[in-house]
């Protein structure tokens, strides 16, 4: 099977010790922050050091500030009901995932700024739609339908200035995209490990810059100030509760360091000559039709295509039974991402790219859209 669905998770982990640390953590951790003995302080600081690892890559200026969650979907919910109420407003993009359209739905007034039919928003209809109470700007690194990579930087500046805090949802970009949390005047981060950072799924995290205060949307044991009925306020702890998975958070570690010395510039540039490559190919295709942003150069490794006006999920379905790809069709929960693209009725087919996978990939999905294109009777 070729696997080209690294956008919803990476199934290669790279790491030949993996299997080691993971093992033992599984059959031999004590719970972190749960006493002082040597097993919980050893689980303790395993769980430190990935924070240690991720706060390099990104740039964060202390591992305290930054909290493990189960994925990205829990740190997005954590900033966006941790900021807003009933009378706040915020501003999101059209190209948002269901994990920031649909909290930030149910919990305030808010603008969707649109994009055009390649993914790409204009900074300047953010800017018109700042409000007096507009407490958060919400915004994806990277889109998870076509891979178009917004002006992230930008954004940040321009929230910086207003003094509005900017949430980024780098679920797409983190280990693919270098992330500097300071130079993109990024408030907080949130991020999945088992996608672009190659860890054990389990593992996600959220950054909040100091100074920043959520209201903890769950409470309950931390294994610090047991004696107060309130939640901690301070980072990790507001958002630390209940057990951790400290085998699947201490093992990230090794795939944390990987991506370090890899580089998420190297990891992004191979992904991104993939999905140009094939980006290409179906360009100059009769009845395929290819989305994104890859004439701007701002994009990922990411491709969405249809043949046709074929359903995407069938055209989907056909690649893996037919010629063993693995591809995902359908709507990717994020349906306003493709209003923007123009395929809100049939979805589309998404093939992503990760680091281990090669041209001759490119060359398979190029030549079985070919023959699907070449093949009326498969629908
Ligand atoms: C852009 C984006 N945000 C958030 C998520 C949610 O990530 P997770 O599955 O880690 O909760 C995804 C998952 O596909 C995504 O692509």
């Amino acid at each position: 099977m070729i696997y080209l669905d690294n956008a919803a998770t990476t199934l290669k982990k790279p790491l030949s010790l993996y299997p080691a640390v993971l093992k033992n953590t599984i059959i031999n951790s004590a719970n972190a922050g749960r006493g002082g003995h040597f097993y919980s302080m050893r689980a303790s600081e395993g769980i430190y050091e990935t924070a240690e690892a991720i706060s390099t890559l990104f740039n964060i200026p202390s591992p305290e500030q930054l909290a493990f969650t189960p994925n990205a979907t829990y740190a997005l919910n954590y900033a966006i009901l941790g900021l807003l109420s009933r009378d706040s407003h915020a501003i999101i993009t059209q190209m948002e995932h269901n994990s920031v359209l649909r909290p930030i739905h149910k919990s305030c007034d808010y603008t969707v700024i649109k994009a055009d039919r390649h993914g790409n928003i204009r900074l300047t209809d953010i800017k018109k739609s700042i409000r007096k109470n507009t407490k958060l700007i919400v915004c994806t690194h990277a889109s998870n339908v076509c891979g178009t990579i917004m002006p992230i930087e930008q954004i940040g500046k321009l929230s910086r200035s207003h003094g509005i805090p900017f949430l980024v949802d780098a679920a797409q970009s983190a280990g693919s995209i270098p992330i500097d949390v300071e130079k993109l005047c990024i408030d907080l981060l949130a991020f999945s490990g088992h996608k672009g950072l190659m860890t054990p799924m389990g593992v996600g995290g959220l950054y909040v810059r100091e100074g920043i205060k959520l209201n903890p949307i769950i409470t309950g044991g931390t294994g610090s100030l047991s004696q107060s009925l309130t939640q901690p306020d301070f980072m990790p702890d507001i958002l630390h509760n209940g057990t951790l998975n400290a085998p699947a958070i201490i093992s990230a570690k090794k795939s944390v360091d990987f991506i370090l010395k890899q580089t998420p510039q190297e990891i992004g540039k191979k992904e991104h000559f993939l999905a140009s490559r094939l980006f290409e190919n179906l360009k100059n295709m009769d009845n395929v039709t290819a989305y994104g942003s890859f004439e701007k150069g701002n994009h990922n490794g990411t491709v969405a295509f249809n043949v046709y006006d074929y359903d995407s999920v069938h055209t989907s379905e056909i690649l893996n039974d037919k010629f063993k790809i693995c591809t995902r069709g359908g709507w990717h929960c994020a349906y306003p991402a493709h209003q923007a693209l123009g395929t809100e009725k049939k979805g589309a087919v998404r093939a992503s790219f990760g680091f281990f996978n090669s041209v001759s990939d490119v060359a398979k999905l190029t030549d079985a859209i070919y023959f699907i294109s070449k093949n009326k009777s498969f629908f």
